[in-house]
């Protein structure tokens, strides 16, 4: 399946390529970075210090954001020009998330917000999904929750029910506004700060996600909570 187009963003077919190939040609030297950053870190082309070592670690989490940004944009081209295709498997849920957000969990501690995991599944709960995307959807989702949250708390949760399996991320953000909650999803949205200001992103993180849990015949719920909101997303067991 491969999920409903998003709503007109308004670009043409021109800028769409574009966005495409401009991104193809940022990927390749991010991947060179990221391969030398890795080989440093490790210790393979000579000892290094903790210090060094600890600010190669905000170079690789930063080069991890970008990777992030220029494969939601390569997705998004991806759903335009209708070449987005689910590849679904028998996935290790729990695993899975606590890989998705092992670095984002340090984002948020070091912003200030108490960061908690509440994984109730087992290892073995196995569900039927494209992991490279649900992994991405729970960045997405726990980047935000980071990035609208100035203090707080914010929780990823994973529960099994009856034949799937929940998966939210609920945060005590400034949370989405009833005038915003209808438009979110829309590509290139972004909405206002409390002094009318527009929020930073590019606006795709959402329109991708929901695409991406839609196309497994299922839906990004945003629920608003008083302070903050949570996105949840059901899974079907495999
Ligand atoms: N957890 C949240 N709390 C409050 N508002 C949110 C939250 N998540 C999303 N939003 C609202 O939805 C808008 C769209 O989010 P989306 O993730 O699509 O884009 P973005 O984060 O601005 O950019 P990108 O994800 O592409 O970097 C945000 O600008 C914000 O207004
Ligand atoms: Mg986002």
């Amino acid at each position: 399946m491969s999920g409903s187009p998003p709503p007109d963003s308004g670009l043409g077919p021109e800028a769409i390529e574009f966005l495409n190939l401009a991104m193809h040609e940022l990927r390749s030297p991010l991947v060179t970075i990221r391969g030398y950053v890795e080989m440093i870190a490790q210790g393979r082309l000579g000892a290094i210090t903790p210090a060094q070592k600890s600010r190669l670690r905000v170079v690789w989490r930063n080069s991890l954001a970008m990777d992030d940004m220029i494969d939601t944009m390569m997705e998004y081209a991806r759903i335009e020009q209708d070449r987005f295709v689910l590849s679904r498997d028998a996935v290790a849920i729990a695993p899975l998330t606590r890989r998705a957000t092992t670095l984002l969990a340090e984002l948020a501690d070091r912003a200030g917000v108490e960061f908690v995991e509440d994984i109730q599944v087992s290892d073995h709960v196995l569900v039927d999904a494209d992991a490279d995307r649900v992994r991405r959807v729970i960045r997405a989702l726990v980047d935000n929750a980071i990035k609208f949250t100035s203090d707080g708390r914010i929780e990823v949760r994973v529960q099994e029910r009856e034949s799937d399996v929940l998966v939210s991320v609920t945060d005590t953000g400034c949370g989405v506004t009833e005038a915003d909650l209808p438009r979110i999803y829309e590509p290139f949205f972004k909405g206002t700060d409390s002094e009318g200001a527009t929020r930073k992103g590019t606006g795709l993180g959402l329109t991708v996600a929901s695409h991406v849990i839609e196309a497994h015949g299922s839906e990004l719920a945003c629920d608003r909570r008083d302070p903050g909101c949570r996105f949840s997303f059901a899974l079907p067991l495999d």
